[in-house]
């Protein structure tokens, strides 16, 4: 057992030790985020806005912006945040898009708020994504 768990840690890499990871330790890739922002001006700037900033109004709802630190940090990890646009976006058609596609427009929406890119991509896996808290910056 401790011999297994200690060939995890190694196979983990870089990755810190527990295997909790935040949005500011790079867990995504500028090409993924890049991809995410085509999808994102074909499926959510019409409402957000193609800067997020929001204010295009949907029925009583108005789109808001998603540029909010405050609000990222309520999610808390970004399965929460990930679970949330997939169940609830496009407002007009929720679910509609593949997994990859909610994750790279995910990472477009990380690294619009700051979030540091890194070398290996964002994988649409709802228990890797649980293991990434949205924190402030450390
Ligand atoms: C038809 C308009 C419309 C489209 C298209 C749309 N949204 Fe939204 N979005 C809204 C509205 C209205 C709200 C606020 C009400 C709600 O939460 O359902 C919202 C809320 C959100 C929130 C919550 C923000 C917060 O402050 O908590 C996120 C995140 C979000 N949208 C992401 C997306 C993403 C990503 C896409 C594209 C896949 C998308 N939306 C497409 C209208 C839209």
């Amino acid at each position: 057992m401790v011999v297994v768990a200690a060939a995890a840690l190694v196979g983990i890499g870089m990755m810190q030790a527990g295997g909790s990871r935040t949005v500011w330790d790079g867990v995504y890739t500028t090409g993924q985020a890049e991809r995410g922002r085509t999808e994102y001006d074909v499926w959510c700037a019409s409402c957000h806005q193609s800067d997020l900033s929001g204010g295009v109004l949907v029925g009583d709802d108005e789109a808001p912006s998603l540029r909010s630190m405050e609000k990222l940090l309520e999610r808390r990890d970004l399965d929460n945040l990930y679970t949330f646009i997939k169940s609830g976006m496009p407002k007009e058609e929720p679910g509609s898009l593949e997994d990859e596609t909610y994750a790279d427009i995910l990472t477009y929406l990380l690294q619009e708020n700051g979030f540091p890119a890194g070398t290996t991509e964002l994988k649409a896996d709802p228990a890797a994504l649980k293991a990434i808290a949205i924190v402030r910056r450390p």
